[in-house]
């Protein structure tokens, strides 16, 4: 098809800090672009961890549902997740990135790595740039493991050797003012306290029933993983639940902990943050632009913003 532009990647060289994320710039049907050239896109994505589409033709949510088949993957249902964040389906595989208000920050994270299911790859879609702000921080893992690794070589030591737990409280109905706003009957797909219980259980949390809120512990999960071509990554959701899992049901500070419950040092904490804040590429979403996101390679965030802004996701598994 003439319309299809050649793959215009650069050179890979994963030692190139300047080439992420990597840009296809195209024209016309991106779903046909994505099915012609998928092992192109699949290694450059490996590398960089962040391809980004755009020019193509992407009007609407339909499209993105389109383009999103034409990569053919396996899909991340959001209903049978254990995702915090409200969201709203518009397709069966094409729902809202968050439903937070815009003046809420939504910190670095990789998709639900506080959970032990995650998908490995996300595609997001801006139907609707927003007016101000509203970028998707991207930010490569690999490389704060790395830079941590120089600064704090104990506390990466104490991640490796201990592993992390995250906690949080659930609210009986979901609360869309919140960033962790998802009901815990909506979380757990559980009409019951019962079934909420069996879930949990099943799953290796613990809990606790506050009234009509639900505080749960998740198992012990890895805060650093290891790459099939052997490079380390900081997945995690550790910094999102330091700086933000705020809301009146939950405290930060009481947010994360090694796996054996010892505290984490919010000093250490704060190398984290200071670190991935300079790795940090702000992605500003021209309308009609799509991201495909290695989970495991790039975390991501949202920046306040105003005016109207819409960004939908796909995941998957
Ligand atoms: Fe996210």
């Amino acid at each position: 098809m003439s319309d299809i532009a050649p793959l215009d990647i650069s050179p890979l060289d994963i030692s190139m800090r300047g080439e992420f994320p990597l840009a296809v710039l195209g024209q016309g049907d991106l779903a046909a672009y994505i099915r012609a050239h998928k092992s192109e896109i699949n290694d450059a994505l490996a590398i960089a961890g962040t391809v980004l589409f755009r020019g193509f033709d992407v009007p609407a949510a339909h499209d993105f549902d389109a383009a999103v088949s034409a990569y053919d993957a396996p899909g991340f249902a959001y209903e049978g997740s254990l995702s915090n964040a409200v969201r709203v389906n518009i397709t069966p595989r094409v729902f809202t990135a968050n439903e937070a208000p815009p003046d809420v920050s939504i910190y670095l994270h990789h998709e639900m790595a506080q959970t032990p299911i995650y998908p490995s790859k996300l595609f997001f879609y801006c139907e609707i740039a927003p007016g101000s702000g509203g970028a998707t921080p991207l930010c490569r893992s690999d490389w704060v493991l790395d830079a941590l690794a120089e600064k704090r070589p104990e506390l990466v030591a104490a991640f490796k050797a201990k592993g992390v737990r995250y906690s949080h409280t659930m609210p009986g109905a979901p609360d869309a003012q919140s960033g962790q706003g998802r009901s815990w009957r909506d979380t757990l797909g559980a009409d019951t306290r019962e079934a909420a219980e069996a879930r949990l259980s099943e799953l290796g949390y613990i809990w606790e029933w506050q009234g009509e809120n639900l505080r749960v512990t998740s198992p012990v999960l890895s805060a650093i993983r290891k790459l099939e071509d052997g490079r380390q990554v900081f997945f995690n959701q550790l910094i999102a639940a330091f700086r933000g899992w705020k809301d009146e049901r939950n405290a930060p500070s009481k947010s994360i902990t090694f796996g054996d419950g010892a505290m984490i040092d919010p000093a250490d904490m704060a190398v984290a943050i200071e670190i991935a804040d300079e790795f940090s590429f702000d992605q500003n979403w021209q309308a009609g632009d799509v991201a495909l996101i290695d989970n495991f390679i790039v975390m991501h965030g949202r920046r306040p913003f105003t005016g109207r802004r819409r960004v939908l996701a796909s995941l998957v598994a």
